[in-house]
């Protein structure tokens, strides 16, 4: 018998960050947006928690005890007093380190797996409670869809949206550590006054209205200065973007992975094609959202 969990990526349409908090973390008004690409997790019977990996950047991925999928399997074992003996295989179709919360996902998606599996019958707020131990994005990877992130990101708030968005993402052929991203963040914003951070108004209406050229004109991401600082060339990547149509271009979350919003799916083909050939990624995908978060199969 095994379980299988299909879990998106996400990007953030807005990212607010304010300034580092005494346990380093920093307070974020984080709106997320579910998107369909996809990692599938597939949880089996085993002697001993083991965990596989299969896809392009499968190479990227730790086996080991630090991957979120096995803190997963673990974090609900511990709390019913079983042992994690399972073998968890990842299909990985999210980029690695790509800012698309592809860590988390799997995360969400072993720890689902592992309920239906073992019928631990978690409550929706256990499992909630889970995935924020796990890290500040995982909860969102379990529910998708549109949420306001608040505390460190994991707080969530669902959102209504009034649309679907056509979204092209570019890869950058190497990651970039969210912590390092963090750490530059600080460094640029030391001796600043850094506002607490609050959701736009106009983001919110332009999602509820499904208006790309609204959400275009009220996305934002205060990690981009630190992820472009980290890693300049991104900002050819940006640009190609933005020439071949895109109504705005962003890094999606810490990076490096870019974020192009088209005006609709034909749009969205032209960009990523128009990005393939730039020369300035090493790969560009299509994608829409919201999409339901962690499913089961
Ligand atoms: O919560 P998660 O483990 O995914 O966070 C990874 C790292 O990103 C943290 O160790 C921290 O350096 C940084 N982070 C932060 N503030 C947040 C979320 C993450 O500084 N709200």
């Amino acid at each position: 018998m095994s379980v299988t969990v299909r879990v998106p990526a996400k990007v953030n349409v807005q990212l607010a960050v304010g300034a580092a908090r005494p346990d380093g973390f920093h307070d974020l008004a984080n709106v997320f947006l579910a998107v369909g690409l996809y990692d599938e997790v597939t949880v089996a019977p085993a002697d001993g928690l083991r965990v596989t990996c299969e896809g392009p950047d499968a190479g990227q991925v730790p086996l080991d005890g630090t991957n979120l999928a096995a803190r997963a399997a673990v974090a609900l074992a511990g709390r019913r007093g079983i042992e994690p003996n399972v073998h968890i295989h990842i299909a990985k179709d999210i980029p690695v380190a790509g800012g698309m919360a592809g860590g988390s996902a799997d995360g969400a998606g072993a720890l689902l797996a592992c309920d239906t599996l073992w019928g631990t019958g978690a409550t929706r707020a256990e499992l909630l409670d889970i995935c924020a131990e796990l890290g500040s994005d995982v909860p969102f990877s379990l529910v998708g869809g549109a949420a306001l992130g608040t505390g460190r990101g994991e707080r969530l708030t669902a959102l209504e949206t009034g649309g679907t968005f056509h979204w092209v993402f570019a890869t950058a052929g190497r990651g970039l550590s969210t912590p390092a991203v963090f750490r530059e963040f600080d460094r640029l914003t030391e001796g600043l006054s850094v506002p607490e951070p609050v959701a736009s108004p106009d983001l919110l209406a332009a999602l509820a209205k499904g208006d790309p050229d609204a959400l275009a004109a009220a996305v934002s991401n205060d990690l981009q200065p630190a992820a472009l600082s980290l890693f300049p060339e991104l900002a050819d990547t940006l640009e190609a973007g933005r020439e071949a149509g895109a109504l705005a271009a962003l890094v999606s979350g810490s990076g490096p992975t870019t974020a192009f919003l088209a005006r609709d799916a034909g749009s969205a083909r032209t960009i990523a094609q128009a990005l393939r050939s730039s020369g300035t990624c090493a790969s560009a995908r299509t994608a829409a959202g919201p999409v339901p978060g962690a499913t089961v199969r």
